[in-house]
């Protein structure tokens, strides 16, 4: 259990939550705000007790994107400088599952974020959306590489150059979120998928994930490659002894991470 300024976590077994907690401004991303978040991925992901985590908002807003008021005055060469953007690189790198636990609004740098995570769960009532052209500018923080990863390009365009945001049934459509679930259920469905996930050779899980981030960005023989050398290193671990051996004598596997 840890509580920051914007940030709080509590351990479920081997499931870390994380809150991101400013009701006030809707969750806004402000800079203090994302480097607290980033340093607490970061140090989960570096725990050996933690298997997969689960990051969420508040019922209102998963987040309602950067914060405007912070950024409103900012000049380019400001801007440039400060290079704000930078840490959100970090949560790519994260080794663990992440899953984003979403309700109510994920707008601007929200959606983005939980774009960044591995998977998303969608409360009902949740709206995706990267209204930055309605402010006069545009996404900074992945908006534009990711949804159209995530959608395709004639779908992410009209969601960035209209601005308008979609309903979490219209996500679940397009790819972008894993499943829809009922409002107060959403975090729940979050942690059951991470527990189930928790379950698993952590040392599958994390070359499972590195493989599926690198056939985004890689052409097939490449990822193919990639995949194959992490199949055979999977061969020196001892989960893959047990999980082998598990099968044929017919009982479930005791994975120890190593
Ligand atoms: N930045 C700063 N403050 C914000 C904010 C944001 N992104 N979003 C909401 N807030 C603040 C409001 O200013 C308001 O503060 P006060 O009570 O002090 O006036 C408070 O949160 C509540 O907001 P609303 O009264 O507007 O609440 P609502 O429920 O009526 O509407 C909303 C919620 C639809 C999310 C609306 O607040 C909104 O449209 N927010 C801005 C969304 C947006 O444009 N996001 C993109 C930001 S730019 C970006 O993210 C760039 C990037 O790529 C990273």
């Amino acid at each position: 259990m840890s509580d920051g300024q914007y940030i709080h976590t509590r351990m479920h077994d081997r499931v870390a939550l994380i809150r991101i907690q400013r009701d006030e401004a809707r969750n806004a991303l402000n800079l203090a705000l994302m480097n607290e978040l980033v340093d607490t991925l970061e140090c989960l992901d570096a725990d050996e007790t933690v298997r997969c985590m689960v990051l969420t908002g508040g019922e209102k807003a998963f987040a309602a994107g950067a914060d405007i008021a912070e950024m409103a005055d900012v000049t380019a060469p400001a801007m440039k400088l400060l290079n704000q953007f930078r840490i959100w690189d970090k949560i790519r790198f994260l080794t663990k599952p992440l899953i984003a636990a979403v309700n109510g609004y994920a707008l601007g740098g929200g959606c983005e974020l939980a774009m960044a995570c591995d998977m998303i769960v969608a409360g009902e009532e949740a709206k995706f959306g990267q209204p930055e052209v309605k402010i006069g500018v545009m996404p900074g923080a992945g908006g534009t590489q990711r949804l159209t990863r995530n959608v395709g390009k004639a779908r992410a365009l009209e969601m960035l150059l209209t601005g308008n945001a979609i309903s979490a049934e219209r996500a679940w459509q397009m790819g972008l979120v894993n499943r829809v679930v009922a409002t107060d259920k959403c975090v729940d469905e979050a942690l059951r998928l991470a527990h189930e996930i928790a379950q698993q050779a952590p040392m599958a899980v994390r070359l499972i994930k590195e493989s599926v981030l690198k056939a985004l960005d890689t052409d097939i023989q490449t990822g193919m490659d990639f995949e194959r050398n992490a199949f055979y290193l999977l061969f020196a671990t001892e989960d893959k002894s047990e999980g082998m051996k598990a099968f044929l004598e017919r009982r479930n596997p005791v994975f120890h991470g190593r």
